[in-house]
């Protein structure tokens, strides 16, 4: 079936300024970020924010990230927190933090909480369309709730098709995993809501004590962070970890592997891929979601990947594929 659907929008002027038209006129536009592909939409128009969850099939409890330029545009939208002082060297990039809502901004956002993520994204193209638009826009990943996020434009076209006709590609995307998230809401704690690529240790050295929030079971708590449900960023297949350096006990018949970083002499029976080619954990978390969704268009019966170190990387690296491997 020939598709009507219009080619990727590109990093040409008039395809920016395009974008930036059909985000101003309340229209969704999949935009890439240094993380993962993001479905924006201006944050301080309801009815653009009702498709993104539409277009998501997201639970209206489930906030938005709210994404700006810069520190003072954020002004605008949260109260200031005179700790975001020690961690501004993290932005642009991408750490997301919990602050007091400012009223301005529209309960679909925030889901009707008293506070609103912010994040200052690092990607240039995401940044000219922001200045475009001159408003900030909520965006979460542009994938199908629960599904596995998008690190490419045809990653977007794949799982939303026609619900979002409108892509921007700025290319993969660099890290491959959904920004960090902090709680600074509370005057006197931080929390990490969830792992990314800043670490927790970079973050413990310019915060001081960092509670890690992990598990929120029940929907109820769905407010907390949705994005800490158990299973979510789940592909179709079953994943099933093994422990970093190890080897799965036994393989399904007709399952994959995915290897950390190349393995020479071993026997088993099932198809093998590496997440990085030189042991890098910055590699391997990029390509992550990649081949995870390559691997579940390919009918497996398993897909068994390897956990890395808790540490640095590793851990956020770890926490998307326990989500994943969730039932
Ligand atoms: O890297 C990223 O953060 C990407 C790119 C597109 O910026 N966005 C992203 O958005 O991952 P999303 O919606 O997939 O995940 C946002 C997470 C959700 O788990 C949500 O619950 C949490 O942020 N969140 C949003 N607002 C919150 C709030 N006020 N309090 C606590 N958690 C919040
Ligand atoms: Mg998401």
């Amino acid at each position: 079936m020939p598709s009507s659907l219009p080619s990727f929008l590109t990093a040409t002027k008039g395809d920016l300024q395009k974008a930036a038209q059909l985000l101003a006129e309340g229209e969704c536009v999949a935009l890439p970020t240094e993380t993962v592909y993001g479905l924006a939409a201006d944050a301080l128009n309801p009815s653009a924010l009702k498709k993104v969850f539409t277009i998501k099939g997201r639970p209206l409890i489930d906030p938005l990230i709210v994404h700006v330029l810069d520190i003072e545009a954020l002004k605008k939208i949260a109260e200031y927190d005179s700790r975001l002082e020690k961690i501004s060297c993290f932005w642009p990039g991408p750490l997301t933090v919990v602050l007091r809502r400012k009223s301005c901004v529209p309960d679909l956002v925030t889901a009707s909480q008293e506070t609103v993520a912010v994040r200052v994204p690092a990607h240039p193209l995401f940044r000219e369309i922001l200045s475009l638009v001159n408003r900030p826009l909520a965006a979460p990943s542009a994938n199908p709730f629960g599904y596995v996020s998008p690190t490419r434009a045809q990653h977007v076209r794949d799982s939303l098709s026609e619900r979002c006709p409108w892509i921007v590609d700025g290319g993969p995307c660099r890290h491959g995993l959904e920004s960090t998230i902090i709680d600074l809401s509370s005057p006197h704690k931080v929390r990490l809501l969830r792992p990314g690529p800043i670490t927790l240790e970079s973050l413990r050295e310019k915060l001081g004590e960092i509670e890690v929030v992990t598990k929120v079971a029940p929907a109820q708590d769905a407010q907390v962070a949705p994005g800490m449900l158990e299973r979510h960023y789940s592909p179709t297949t079953r994943v099933e970890l093994f422990a970093h350096g190890a080897m799965p006990a036994s393989t399904e018949k007709n399952s994959a592997i995915l290897f950390l970083s190349r393995r020479k002499d071993f026997s088993l029976t099932a198809e093998i891929f590496y997440l990085s080619e030189n042991n890098s954990i910055t590699e391997a978390a990029a390509n992550l979601f990649d081949l995870l969704r390559k691997l579940d268009t390919r009918g497996f019966a398993k897909i068994y990947v390897e956990r890395a170190e808790s540490a640095e990387l590793g851990l956020a690296y770890n926490d998307r594929l326990t989500r994943a491997a969730a039932r």
